[in-house]
């Protein structure tokens, strides 16, 4: 019951207004636009790089790491009780969630009775930098568009991992409100939270691994800003952009798999508590990203408002539509084509697919999967070979040292002629010098979406325009990408 009415109260602060921004300054309206890196964990710009790892090493940390994310989402999937948009069968949305089915809390802590709430930790592939508090405090933090809120750790710590940058004190900052009330609608869209006496608003976000955060619902002024080391570009006159009154989370107690090199996690999602939805008015309610194929020494940038307009040649624009959660931006796929092969979603499969820059790779049903290997098999001349994890389907002997992929392109698509054409780059990937997979896997038990994840979306502009409901992808060169 208590999942249903935090459904309830999301549904209703979805359908309110952009409350926030009437309190906010004219700093920051009127066709502004920033971009920032945003920095992949295995890249040699991340902090978390480690020299001594191979490649290999790399590819397989991601592979297993975006298993444990999907293994995460099935689990807020079967928590949900299934439903949601089939091929030939159209459902609306469901509208009231089922409890939490026991295998999902069989072993998790009592704040388990809200499945949603888990995210992985250590979230997502990507970490990105701003600024926090006045005089600003510099935060790097896992970038994620699978959940939410942001949080940051604290001062004075109760009980916080090791961290490598200080941790952000907010007595120090002029502009920190730590007494945010349990009335505020960032408070009340929070998935689990209780009131302390003095009517202020406590949280605490389970993660898929059982690591846990808890704190304070504060709010601050976020800078986002230029850095002689960082090349952002911001439209229009100041060199930063600051925005005050943003909601986020002070971390006094943090405890699992956080890595030391963050600081915490930066919501991305499509729930009222993320970073995007606060900013909301401020970035018309678009932002979007250009990721670079992760072997490249470059950073990929992240991009809010007028910056994060997606146009120009070989766009393709498709609708969102109401999928299972307010955080997932989810969009309806009809069919895969195989060069010129048409494979539609098999009937009585799952239409919808998140988009997620956290997911590396992409997850299909099980059935549509097998057609589009079968159809490989017959396309490509190479030998196949096993992945030796075992993870990865298809797999062919091939050196990562021939100058071409000798793999056809791979198109997803969206209905309305929407067709998002995949290239070998974005659908294929090395996990060995002479092994190259599909860089595609089945969903997991009963999962009712497939995952859109960023090898696919490597080298595209992919905007989110919040207001529009819809999300653009153009082909670019995200190494040199410039706004
Ligand atoms: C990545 O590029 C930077 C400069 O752009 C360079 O200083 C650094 O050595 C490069 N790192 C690797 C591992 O190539
Ligand atoms: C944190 O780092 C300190 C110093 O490097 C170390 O002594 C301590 O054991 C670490 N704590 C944890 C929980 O890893
Ligand atoms: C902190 O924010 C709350 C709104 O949640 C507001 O009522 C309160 O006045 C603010 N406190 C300060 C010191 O600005
Ligand atoms: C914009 O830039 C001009 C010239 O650099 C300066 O005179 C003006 O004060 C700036 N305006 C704002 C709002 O920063
Ligand atoms: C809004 O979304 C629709 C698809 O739902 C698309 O056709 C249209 O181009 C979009 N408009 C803008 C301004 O992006
Ligand atoms: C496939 O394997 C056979 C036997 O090892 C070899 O002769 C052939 O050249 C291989 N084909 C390709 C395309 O690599
Ligand atoms: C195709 O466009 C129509 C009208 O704009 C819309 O109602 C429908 O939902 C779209 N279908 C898909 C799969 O996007
Ligand atoms: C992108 O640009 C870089 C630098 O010019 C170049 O090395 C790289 O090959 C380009 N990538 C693609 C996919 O065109």
């Amino acid at each position: 019951m208590a999942s249903f009415s935090f459904f309830a109260s999301i549904l209703l602060i979805f359908l309110s207004v952009s409350w926030i921004f009437n309190a906010c300054n004219a700093s920051s309206q009127g066709g502004v636009g920033f971009s920032m890196n945003l920095i992949h964990k295995d890249s040699p710009r991340s902090p978390h790089y480690q020299p001594s790892l191979t490649s290999k090493d790399r590819v397989r940390a991601m592979i297993d790491r975006s298993f444990s994310r999907v293994r995460y989402l099935s689990s807020i999937f079967s928590a949900r009780g299934g439903g949601g948009d089939v091929a030939g069968i159209s459902n609306s949305p469901a509208s009231a969630p089922a409890p939490a089915p026991a295998s999902a809390s069989a072993s998790a802590p009592a704040s388990d009775s809200n499945v949603y709430s888990k995210v992985i930790a250590g979230d997502g592939d990507y970490i990105m930098e701003l600024e926090i508090g006045t005089p600003p405090v510099k935060i790097m933090a896992s970038a994620d568009t699978g959940s939410d809120l942001i949080w940051i750790q604290c001062q004075p710590c109760e009980d916080c991992y090791n961290q490598t940058d200080p941790i952000f004190d907010p007595r120090k900052s002029s502009t920190f409100n730590g007494s945010v009330s349990c009335n505020d609608d960032i408070c009340q869209a929070l998935p689990y939270k209780t009131c302390s006496s003095q009517n202020t608003c406590q949280y605490e976000y389970e993660y898929g691994d059982l690591s846990v955060t808890s704190g304070t619902l504060s709010k601050d002024t976020f800078t986002f800003s230029s850095d002689s080391n960082k090349k952002l570009q911001v439209q229009g006159n100041s060199s930063s952009s600051s925005i005050p009154g943003i909601a986020f989370g002070c971390s006094y107690n943090s405890k699992g798999t956080f890595e030391a090199n963050e600081d915490g996690l930066i919501g991305l999602g499509g729930g009222h508590a993320s970073l995007v939805r606060q900013l909301d008015s401020s970035i018309n309610g678009k932002f979007s990203y250009c990721l670079v194929p992760y072997k490249e020494n470059a950073s990929s940038t992240l991009n809010l408002g007028d910056n994060a307009v997606v146009n120009g040649p070989g766009v393709v624009t498709v609708p969102m539509i109401n999928g299972l959660y307010d955080t997932f931006y989810t969009l309806q796929f009809t069919s895969v084509d195989l060069g010129k092969h048409n494979i539609p979603v098999p009937r009585g499969l799952s239409t919808q697919m998140i988009v997620d820059s956290g997911t590396t790779l992409t997850f299909i049903p099980l059935e549509l999967l097998v057609l589009v290997m079968d159809d490989l098999s017959k396309i490509v001349n190479l030998n196949e070979t096993n992945d030796p994890e075992g993870s990865l389907q298809l797999c062919y002997s091939y050196s990562s040292k021939a100058p071409a992929y000798p793999f056809p392109d791979i198109t997803f698509n969206f209905g309305n002629s929407s067709r998002l054409v995949l290239s070998a780059m974005q659908t294929f990937i090395f996990i060995a010098d002479d092994i190259v997979c599909l860089a595609m896997a089945e969903t997991m038990g009963g999962m009712g979406f497939s995952v859109f994840g960023n090898i696919a979306q490597q080298n595209l502009h992919v905007g989110y325009d919040l207001h529009n409901k819809s999300i653009s992808f153009a082909p670019a060169n995200c190494s040199t990408f410039k706004i």
